[in-house]
């Protein structure tokens, strides 16, 4: 294949773990003889302090003319602590995400062998854990009607059967290429939106019996994700807790450094660690680049390439096994290394392969 690749490296770490990324995917394309082009966008708050505009309309036709996005991370501590700003780095993302369509966030939980006994979970609980949560991207409190003053203020849960229908159909889909388990996360004792996301859910059963369907309330789900894991398969639920419960979901594989993502839906299609831009470590080699290099994986995988795929999370599996790993990892234990010797590492091991 001939990749048309958008990078957006973003702020904090993001450029840091943004080149192992690309390092990966270049060395990868050569060992299977595809060739890539990387063309590299601005985007959070460094595009901000550039031209003004968390995600500047040229940011956005790069996506747009490119096969993929490869994103790293936004947001700047500088923003966080003002809540009078104007615009602020993560609306770069959020406008990302609503131009290009990005309805549907697949987040992988799953644990790594060599590293069970680094989830502050008990081993007999997470060991085995593997499961998708679907993320609705686009809808919900994050997009919804907002209004703020210094006495009120407000976010509305919207959906549309429509956003629902198209997220759930994913649920769904995936569930029936695993073990065809979908869990239905919502609120809806409380929630009048969570109360369309059921029954659209349940009119929509019937076109996948093979898949076994339940449903489970928010609150309910975050408890039993902790104390059994094991449980879920595919996952699907709104934006909001789809957020709140995949950051949950990283510390039962030990570290936010792991897990990617990908979001998808009617243009380009995005390719992203779950974690932030960690301003503290900007600068300092430390980031694991692990969930960006997962993220190249996938972006492979959503390109029907899975023996790409394979070598990356082969290579990622070989260095944890061999200890080449980030101090998140190790505990500043043994051998230390950086974010650009574990990167190098497997570009090596997937040089030799
Ligand atoms: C994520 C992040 C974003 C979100 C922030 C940075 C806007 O936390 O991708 O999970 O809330 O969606
Ligand atoms: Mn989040």
């Amino acid at each position: 294949m001939n990749f048309k690749i958008a990078v957006l490296p973003g702020d904090g770490i993001g450029p840091e773990i943004s080149v192992q990324g690309v390092d990966v995917m270049a060395a990868v394309c050569e060992r299977f003889g595809h060739t890539v082009e990387f063309k590299y966008g601005i985007v959070g708050a460094s595009a901000i302090d550039a031209v003004g505009d968390p995600f500047p309309k040229e940011t956005l036709e790069l996506c747009k003319e490119s096969d993929a996005v490869l994103f790293s991370a936004v947001g700047d501590p500088k923003f966080d602590n003002d809540p009078t700003a104007k615009v602020r780095p993560e609306q770069g993302l959020l406008a990302m995400r609503k131009q290009l369509g990005l309805f549907a966030n697949i987040r992988p939980v799953e644990t790594f062998k060599c590293l069970i006994d680094k989830s502050p979970l008990k081993r007999e609980i997470v060991d085995g854990a593997n499961f998708i949560c679907i993320r609705e991207l686009t809808g919900g409190m994050y997009f919804g009607k907002k209004f703020e003053s210094d006495d009120v203020a407000y976010d509305t849960n919207h959906y549309t059967r429509k956003e629902i229908e198209r997220i759930l159909r994913v649920g769904f889909e995936y569930a029936r290429k695993r073990n065809k388990h979908l869990t239905v996360v919502d609120k809806a004792n409380v929630l009048a939106s969570s109360r369309l996301w059921r029954k659209v859910a349940q009119e929509m059963e019937p076109q996948f019996p093979d898949v076994k369907t339940d449903y489970m309330f928010v609150d309910n789900a975050a408890m039993k994700m902790i104390l059994d894991p094991r449980f879920f398969d595919v996952m699907v639920t709104e934006n909001t807790f789809g957020d709140i419960l995949t950051d949950e979901g990283s510390v039962i594989s030990g570290s936010m450094g792991l897990l990617p993502s990908a979001s998808t839906g009617e243009s380009t299609p995005v390719f992203e660690p779950i974690h932030g831009s960690w301003p503290q470590a900007k600068g300092l080699n430390i980031a694991n680049p692990l969930a960006q290099i997962l993220s190249v994986a996938m972006l492979f995988e959503y390109f029907g390439l899975a023996e790409e795929g394979k070598l990356i999370r082969e290579a990622v599996d070989a260095s944890l096994d061999a200890g080449v790993s980030t101090p998140d990892i190790t505990g500043n234990k043994g051998t230390q290394y950086g974010t650009r010797e574990v990167g190098a590492w497997i570009v090596e091991y997937i040089r030799k392969k």
